[in-house]
C-alpha cells in the first residue's frame, strides 16, 4: 500500500485529465496521496501529511471511519443500485428522515442530488418551479454575489461571481445579477470572527430590486460564509438584513451550506450559529464525509407543500419535473448514515464551539508573519491572506502550499489566501503543528 503507484508510463503522458489543477505543472512534479486514516493521509513513499482542509472541505469526520466504511460495505453487498424515480428503497427515506431531525425546524424535507453543484442547480429549479407552481410565473431572475462559489454546473456558475468562470465559459444563464461581495481589508482586517463593519453591502440587495423590479426576482442564494472565494465571514447584522429584504419582497433566500453544513461552524448548519433562517439550503461534502458522492437540498415543508396542491391526475402527476439517476443513491445513503452516527458518536456537530478559541488564538498568531495582510476565522474556518507577488499574483501563496505539503501539511490556496477547515476531530497540538508549519514556511516564500 505504501509503496509508490506505478503509472506504468511518464506521468507527463497520463491519461487523467485532473480538474481544477494545473496539468502540466502537476505531472512534472506530482503530490500523491494514497492512503487516509484520522487527521493524516500518507503519500505513496509512507509519508505521513497532516490534513489541514478535510480534504477539500468534507472529511468532517476524518478519514475512513470504522461505522462509516462498514456501512457502505453492508450496502454494496446488499443491494448496490436501485431507483428513486417511481420506485423507492427503504434506506433513503431514512437518511432523509435522520436528515430532517438535525435540520433547523421547519425544513422537513429534503431532495438528493449527487454533489454541491447538483444541489445548486436543484435549488434554483425549485425556487423557479415554486413561483410558478403559486402562479408567479414571472419571476424568473436570480440573485447571487460576487466572489461567491456556487459550483461548476450552469447554474451555479451564473449566480457564482468568480471572474475566472465569466472568462472562460460566459454568462452562462440570462436573468442573473449580482450583489457585491463583502470583503473589505480597509476596514476589517484581523477580525476574530464577524466583522464589525459591512452590514450596509446587503443594501445592495434593495438597490438590484429597485433597478429590476422585486417582484420579477425568484431568489437570491448567498454562502453564509464564502469559503471558496477566500473564506469571507459574513459582517455582523448583513445576513439578518438580507433575510429582511428577501422577506418584504417575497424573494427566496437560499443559503449555500455546502462547506458550512455539518458542524464546520459550531452547529449543524451556518442558519443556526448565525440564527438567520434562508428557505432553501444545499449540502453535499460532509453530508457523507466525502466517502460516496452525494448531495442534498433541504426545504421547508411550506414549500415542498406548494408543490402539492395541484391535480394529481394532469399527465404522470410528478410535481417536480427534475431528478438525477442517483439521487438518493443507496450507497450513498448509507455512508450518510454511518456518517450522521460518528458525529452523534463524537458530538461532532458542535464540536467546533470548544475548539473555536484555541483555534482563533493559533491562527492570529500569524500576524506579523511575512507576508501576512489578513487573518479571518470562523468556526473551524481560518483564512491566511498574503500580499501578491508583483506581477505574479497567487504565486506565493501556492509556493506556500507546495513548501508545507513538503513538510507535512496539507493546506488549501485560492488565488493569494491560505484556507484552514480542518477535520472536526483535530486536536489541540495539531492544530499548534498547523500554524506552527505556516509560521515557518511563510518566511521561506519569496
Ligand atoms: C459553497 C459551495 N457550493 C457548491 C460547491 C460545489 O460542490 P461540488 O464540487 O461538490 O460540486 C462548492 C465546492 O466547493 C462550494 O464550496
Amino acid at each position: 500500500m505504501n509503496k509508490r503507484a506505478d503509472f506504468g508510463s511518464d506521468l507527463e503522458q497520463a491519461a487523467f485529465w485532473m480538474p481544477f489543477t494545473a496539468n502540466r505543472q502537476f505531472k512534472k512534479a506530482p503530490r500523491l496521496l494514497a492512503r487516509a486514516e484520522g487527521m493524516y493521509y500518507w503519500t505513496p513513499e509512507g509519508r505521513e501529511v497532516l490534513d489541514g482542509t478535510a480534504g477539500l472541505w468534507c472529511v468532517n469526520a476524518g478519514h475512513c471511519r470504522p461505522k462509516i466504511v462498514e456501512a457502505v460495505k453492508r450496502q454494496v453487498a446488499t443491494m448496490d443500485f436501485a431507483p428513486t424515480f417511481q420506485m423507492g428503497h427503504p434506506i433513503a427515506f431514512e437518511f432523509a428522515e435522520r436528515l430532517a431531525r438535525i435540520a433547523p425546524e421547519g425544513f422537513s424535507r429534503v431532495f438528493f442530488t449527487n454533489s454541491g453543484s447538483e444541489s445548486v442547480d436543484t435549488a434554483l429549479k425549485i425556487a423557479l418551479a415554486y413561483h410558478r407552481a403559486r402562479g408567479e410565473g414571472q419571476r424568473f431572475r436570480l440573485i447571487g454575489r460576487e466572489r461567491g462559489y456556487h459550483g461548476v454546473n450552469f447554474g451555479g456558475m451564473a449566480v457564482g461571481g468568480l471572474q475566472a468562470n465569466r472568462k472562460t465559459f460566459g454568462p452562462g444563464v440570462a436573468g442573473v445579477d449580482h450583489i457585491r461581495h463583502t470583503h473589505d481589508l480597509g476596514r476589517n482586517a484581523f477580525s476574530r470572527g464577524q466583522p464589525e463593519k459591512g452590514l450596509e453591502f446587503a443594501e445592495e440587495l434593495e438597490r438590484l430590486c429597485a433597478l429590476h423590479d422585486p417582484s420579477t426576482i425568484a431568489a437570491v442564494i448567498v454562502e453564509p460564509l464564502a469559503g471558496s472565494a477566500g473564506v469571507l465571514v459574513p459582517p455582523k447584522g448583513y445576513l439578518e438584513r438580507l433575510r429582511e429584504i428577501c422577506t418584504r419582497h417575497g424573494i427566496l433566500l437560499i443559503f449555500d451550506e455546502v462547506i458550512t453544513g455539518f458542524g464546520r461552524l459550531g452547529h449543524p448548519f451556518a442558519s443556526q450559529r448565525f440564527g438567520v433562517v434562508p428557505d432553501l439550503f444545499t449540502t453535499a461534502k460532509g453530508l457523507t464525509n466525502g466517502t460516496v458522492p452525494m448531495g442534498a437540498v433541504f426545504l421547508k415543508d411550506s414549500l415542498y407543500q406548494a408543490f402539492m396542491q395541484g391535480p394529481e391526475s394532469s399527465s404522470s402527476g410528478i410535481e417536480l419535473f427534475h431528478g438525477y439517476t442517483y439521487s438518493g443513491h443507496p450507497v450513498a445513503c448509507a455512508a450518510g448514515i454511518g456518517t450522521l452516527e460518528t458525529y452523534e458518536d463524537e458530538s461532532l456537530l458542535t464540536r467546533a464551539q470548544s475548539l473555536e478559541k484555541h483555534w482563533e488564538d493559533a491562527a492570529h498568531s500569524l500576524k506579523g508573519t511575512r507576508h501576512v495582510i489578513d487573518i479571518r476565522n470562523c468556526g473551524l474556518v481560518a483564512a491566511i491572506e498574503l500580499e501578491p507577488r508583483p506581477g505574479a499574483p497567487g504565486r506565493r501563496a501556492y509556493e506556500a502550499f507546495v513548501k508545507a505539503f513538503e513538510t507535512g501539511v496539507l493546506i488549501r490556496v485560492t488565488a493569494d489566501i491560505i484556507a484552514l477547515s480542518p477535520p472536526l476531530i483535530i486536536e489541540k497540538p495539531q492544530i499548534d503543528r498547523l500554524y506552527q508549519t505556516l509560521r515557518e514556511v511563510l518566511p521561506q516564500v519569496a
